[in-house]
């Protein structure tokens, strides 16, 4: 089986009723970053960081996969298929996919702020101050927040490498090392890109565009690849 690699972001789930980040209308119009996803924002305002991914938590509990989510699982038949994504949501899960490496960290975990090690399902409950790890410290989300490091994205790179056929899906393509990841794809590995709107590609990347929405985009990208498979 051919190995398909799928890089998604945000797009991907916004056909699911999730905001995108950068789009206007999007999660960092009414939030500022530093105050909700930095380490510093969560030394000086513990309460908010919680209660904004309480909040994408809730949303989440409600929201379903879309078409380009099943369009991705069903083709784990055709395809060795390997996702990777920088969605915190678990909607590629809950379509069916099986291999989803999640970059930027899940929003049903919470994990230790004294050993990252000690991570633990809280599904779609609140994570609140005082709730502590096993070791007494208090619990944070499990996310990536700027100025992390991607513990992920060694093995991203080593699928990426072994790519066949790589696909890009929702992603403006503005925050690395994710965004890096499409140089790592092999000479010869056919590569695609689904996103209604322009997506800026590096110079000497010759990349196939399928100009839709994720749903659509799927749907024609499985018909080409079905097609020449
Ligand atoms: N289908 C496919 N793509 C879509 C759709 C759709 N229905 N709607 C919007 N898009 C595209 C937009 O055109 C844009 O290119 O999704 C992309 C969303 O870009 P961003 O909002 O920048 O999201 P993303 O690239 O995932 O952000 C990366 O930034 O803030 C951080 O950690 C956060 O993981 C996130 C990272």
């Amino acid at each position: 089986m051919k190995k398909l690699v799928i890089l998604t972001g945000a797009g991907m789930s916004a056909e699911s009723g999730i905001k995108t980040f950068r789009e206007s209308g999007g999660l960092w119009e009414e939030h500022r970053v530093e105050d909700v996803a930095s380490p510093m924002g969560w030394a000086l305002n513990r309460k908010l960081v919680l209660k904004f991914y309480n909040d994408r938590r809730r949303q989440l509990a409600g929201s379903e996969p879309n078409k380009g989510h099943l369009g991705l699982a069903a083709l784990e038949k055709y395809f060795d298929v390997h996702i990777i994504t920088q969605n915190v949501d678990d909607l590629h899960e809950k379509a069916g996919s099986t291999r989803v490496i999640h970059l930027h960290g899940e929003l049903t975990k919470a994990r230790s702020t004294k050993d990252p090690s000690l991570i633990y399902d809280i599904g779609y409950n609140d994570l609140n101050e005082g709730d502590k790890c096993d070791l007494g410290s208090q619990l944070r989300p499990h996310i990536v927040w700027f100025g992390e490091a991607v513990p992920m994205i060694g093995e991203a790179v080593k699928i990426t490498s072994e790519a066949d056929i790589f696909a890009v899906i929702g992603t403006s393509l503005n925050v690395y090392p994710a965004a890096g990841l499409i140089e790592y794809v092999p000479e010869g590995a056919s590569l695609w890109l689904i996103d209604p709107n322009d997506v800026p590609v590096p110079p000497g990347i010759n990349v196939e565009v399928i100009k839709e929405p994720a749903g659509k985009g799927v749907e024609i990208l499985a018909a080409r690849l079905l097609a020449i498979k």
